[in-house]
């Protein structure tokens, strides 16, 4: 228990000076042996093959081991590996740039002009794609412009987005309508957003003959909502206008839940691969269907923009680019893949479920999120009643150096579960969370 003089001091947003920010680039160097573990307790809800399997994982990061960071959703923590791949890249340019004589058979340094086929086929494989459906972007704002402004709309045209779309998911949908008149409809989603079918008629009720394009999460970002993208798909089949286009925004969803386009049915789907699938920033991946890539014009033009035959490689004429970015992005892929990707799921899902169970049974906090077994997975907002999420993130971070990310005023904290979480982690934090709760209840009591 601490001290209502405590809390206070807790939840005021005073800057820390943490020793963290001290440390040196040495300490966090990548052939550094791992630290150990130093969360009080030992997680009991795996078995001990599950407990040191995850533990091990865990020594794969550089996060120290007396922080513990729950903000996934909005930037990953690169593993050893992919941290190794990226700076052997960048001081092997350095160092060997001279000896680059432009040959045909000597690979190029620097990405935008040419196609990276190795990494496209990665990509294609954990997507379930083709490679020349698939290119690089440098993250899912650039994927999703790439759709918004290359496709062709009519004034009268209609739009169908959500009203919690990201503004890297929806900005360009938004310019669009402006600048040709096409007609930008937002359905509601349910709060709280627990029921599947309900969200399959709300959109029922606004998709017609005239939507041209459906532009949705898969999840969204603030909620984390995984939303029934493949029915909402066939729907728009059903009742669109006879070439709309789906457009998935998938930011949040690679790395993080499995990912079929065959399965999905969508026409185009872009994400930010440095968030769950812990790949550098200035990540992305754009998939556009391969008898719908005609319909869209190239945005950013160089050489290679009208190249039809290579498929989605004419949406990558960026101009030069950082290779070593690319570099670290495979490694990502192959990291995931070794782990296995149902296994990352299953156990982003269970820390994830662990965490809003326990959430649930404070009294004075409500999950915002979905808590449908088919729409959540490791994103759960949630609040502390009468306490603004500046406050929780402060005092989680002041009490415990506990990451999580403030969704503003009453929208409390998106608190997201990955790999390099753990059950104790969570339980410490929920030390916290039952503190301020009381703490809220007190004093409510004497207001
Ligand atoms: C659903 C969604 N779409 C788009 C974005 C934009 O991602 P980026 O900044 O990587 O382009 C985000 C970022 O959080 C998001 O959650």
């Amino acid at each position: 228990m601490f001290s209502r003089r405590r809390f206070l001091r807790s939840v005021a947003t005073v800057p820390v000076f943490l020793p963290a920010a001290k440390r040196t680039l040495q300490q966090f160097h990548f052939l550094e042996s791992p630290q150990s573990i130093s969360w009080a307790a030992e997680p009991d809800k795996l078995t001990p093959g599950e407990a040191a399997y995850w533990k091990k994982v865990r020594s794969d990061f550089l996060i120290p081991s007396d922080e513990a960071f729950f903000n996934t959703a909005t930037l990953g923590s690169m593993p050893r590996s992919v941290v190794e791949a990226f700076t052997t890249s960048a001081t092997e340019l350095a160092a060997t740039v001279a000896h680059w004589d432009y040959k045909p058979e000597h690979p190029d340094w620097f990405t935008g002009y040419r196609n990276y086929p190795v990494l496209m086929g990665k990509l294609a494989k954990l997507i379930h794609c083709d490679p020349d459906e698939v290119c690089t972007t440098q993250n899912a704002t650039f994927g999703m412009n790439f759709i918004a402004q290359g496709i062709d709309l009519q004034a009268g045209d209609e739009i169908v987005q959500t009203d919690q779309e990201h503004p890297g998911g929806s900005c360009g949908w938004l310019e669009r309508a402006k600048r040709h008149g096409a007609v930008y409809r937002k359905v509601e989603l349910p709060s709280p957003p627990n029921d599947p079918d309900e969200i399959v008629r709300r959109f029922a009720a606004v998709i017609n003959s005239k939507t041209r394009v459906l532009a949705v999460p898969h999840m969204t970002s603030m909620l984390g909502i995984v939303l029934p993208v493949k029915r909402l798909t066939a729907l728009a089949r059903e009742k669109g206008a006879r070439h709309v286009f789906v457009a998935l925004d998938g930011a949040q969803a690679i790395g993080h839940i499995p990912l079929d386009m065959r399965d999905l049915g969508c026409d185009a789907y872009f994400s930010s691969p440095h968030k769950w699938l812990l790949a550098p920033a200035g990540s992305g991946l754009l998939y556009i269907k391969r008898d719908r890539q005609k319909e869209i014009w190239t945005t950013l033009a160089s050489a290679a923009w009208a190249d039809m035959d290579k498929g989605a490689y004419r949406f990558m004429q960026y101009g030069t680019g950082n290779l070593s970015v690319l570099k670290g992005y495979e490694a990502a892929i192959d990291y995931h893949e070794n782990l296995g990707p149902d296994r990352v799921t299953r156990r982003i899902k269970q820390l994830g479920d662990y965490l809003r169970g326990e959430i649930q049974n404070i009294k004075g906090t409500t999950i915002l999120s979905s808590v449908h077994p088919e729409m959540c997975a490791g994103i759960t907002t949630w609040r502390v009643e009468g306490v603004s999420g500046e406050a929780m993130v402060d005092t989680f971070w002041n009490n415990r150096k506990i990451r999580v990310r403030s969704m503003g005023g009453k929208n409390g904290v998106r608190q997201s579960t990955h790999i390099y979480n753990n059950e104790a982690e969570i339980d410490s934090m929920l030390v916290l969370a039952r503190e301020l709760a009381a703490q809220q209840g007190e004093v409510s009591k004497g207001e």
